[in-house]
Order: C-alpha cells, then sequence, then structure tokens
C-alpha cells in the first residue's frame, strides 16, 4: 500500500479504536517513534520519550491499570445520561459506540504507547506545546505506515500507580495514552468545524471571505446550512 500525501494524511487521519489481530511490528514502531521524534520542540530541547507497551510483565500490568481506569470513568459518564443521542444512528452515536468497545478492548490494544515529556522548568500552560506536536506526528506517522491509532487521556486515572510500575522519574509527566495497530474499518476524511467558524481576522468572530474549505470537505454537525 502507498504511502498517503502529507495533506491526504493531515484530512484523513481519524481515530481508529478497533483494530485486527495483525501484530504490529517493530520495523513499523521503528519507523513511526523516527516520526513522532522529528516535532519541533522549544529550543530544540527534544523533551519528549516514549513508553511503548507490548507483552512483557510490566506492560501488561499497565495495560491492566489504564483499562480499569478508563472502564472506571466511561461506566460513570455513561451512568450520568451525558449523551442523550446514543439510542439514534448519528455519528456521535456511532463514535459512542465504538468506544464502549474500546474502553473493554484496551488492555489488548495491539500496542500502546505512552509519550512522556520531561519537565525544565516548573509548569506552565505553554508546556504542551513541546509534546503535543510529536504526539500529533506519531499518529499521521501511524497512518502513513498503514497502521491507526487513538490518542486518550486515559492514564490520569491510574497516574501514580502507572508512574510507579514504569519508574516514571518526578520531572516527567504523561502527556497521552495512544492506541495503535492495524485498522478494522478505515481512515477517510475527518469532520471539523467549517473554516469560516474558526479562522478570523482583524478582530475575534470576523471571519475572512477567503476562509472557504474545500470542495468536498465534511463537517460536524450534519450538513452545512446554506
Ligand atoms: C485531548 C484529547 C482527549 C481525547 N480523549 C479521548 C478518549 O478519552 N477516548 C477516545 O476514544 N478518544 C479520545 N480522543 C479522540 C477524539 O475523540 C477524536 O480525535 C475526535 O472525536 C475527532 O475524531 P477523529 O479523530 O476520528 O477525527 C481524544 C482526543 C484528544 C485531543
Amino acid at each position: 500500500m502507498s504511502e498517503p500525501s502529507l495533506s491526504e494524511g493531515l484530512a484523513t487521519t481519524r481515530s481508529i479504536r478497533n483494530y485486527t489481530d495483525e501484530p504490529v511490528t517493530e520495523a513499523a514502531l521503528a519507523r513511526i517513534l523516527h516520526l513522532a521524534t522529528r516535532a519541533p520542540s522549544g529550543s530544540n530541547r527534544q523533551p519528549f520519550r516514549f513508553i511503548v507497551l507490548r507483552d512483557g510483565p510490566v506492560a501488561l500490568r499497565v495495560r491492566q491499570l489504564l483499562a480499569d481506569g478508563a472502564r472506571e470513568v466511561w461506566d460513570a459518564k455513561r451512568a450520568t445520561n451525558e449523551f442523550p443521542d446514543r439510542a439514534k444512528d448519528t455519528p456521535t452515536s456511532r463514535m459512542l459506540a465504538s468506544m464502549d468497545a474500546y474502553v473493554a478492548n484496551l488492555a489488548t490494544a495491539p500496542v500502546i504507547v505512552l509519550p512522556c515529556m520531561i519537565r525544565y522548568r516548573d509548569p506552565v500552560v505553554t508546556e504542551g506545546a513541546s509534546i503535543y506536536p510529536a504526539v500529533q506526528n506519531l499518529l499521521l506517522g501511524a497512518r502513513a505506515v498503514g497502521l491507526g491509532g487513538a490518542l486518550t487521556m486515559f492514564h490520569q486515572f491510574r497516574d501514580a500507580e502507572i508512574r510507579e510500575a514504569l519508574a516514571i522519574p518526578d520531572e516527567a509527566f504523561i502527556a497521552a495514552t495512544i492506541t495503535i495497530g492495524h485498522p478494522r474499518g478505515s481512515h477517510g476524511p475527518v469532520r471539523r468545524k467549517p473554516l469560516d467558524q474558526v479562522v478570523f481576522e482583524e478582530a475575534w468572530g470576523s471571519a475572512p471571505a477567503w476562509a472557504v474549505d474545500p470542495p468536498g470537505t465534511r463537517f460536524t454537525g450534519g450538513p452545512r446550512p446554506a
């Protein structure tokens, strides 16, 4: 399978939460992580580190911690009836159904990667700027080699136990939990808000006339009002 062009990859890298049993090779992992580490960071400090969870004893334990935390939080969310539309067949209800299955199968996802960042100063709101470009590169890198991934914050619910299990030093924090595998299903154009709702010029809320998505763009919230 040929790699997508850069712009195609950017426009069609969906969250992939369902995977086939095909293993992720070490060569693919090395390629994806190489691409992730090409990301920019402040002063090129490269404070990102990536912990890969496969099938070692510690990995299995951390997988279970992640799965337990995710299930606890997801069950609590479901119980609040926060998503009243889930019975209807909508993109949101489909996303929620895929979340249900995703959480149930989290412990056995083909590979899980925990991108971490080494803090080099006291926490500031912008510190994520030196890790999340690498996180997105990782997802795009997975797409490039025919894999798919999903980004979550599931580590938050068992952070202390996971840090201890993996001997993560105090100065580092886990920035994301990413599952990776061969997609069951496919990538395709992502749905987002129309450009004129998110691009402003001269003043907040003032959309420039040139802020127009290309023909065929798919939007969140159904068809675009005329
Ligand atoms: C900060 C952040 C947290 C997210 N948390 C979750 C999550 O807990 N579970 C999940 O399945 N997806 C999670 N996602 C993925 C988003 O749901 C997904 O990117 C979004 O719905 C758009 O769908 P798409 O990536 O398929 O275009 C998260 C994404 C981000 C950036």
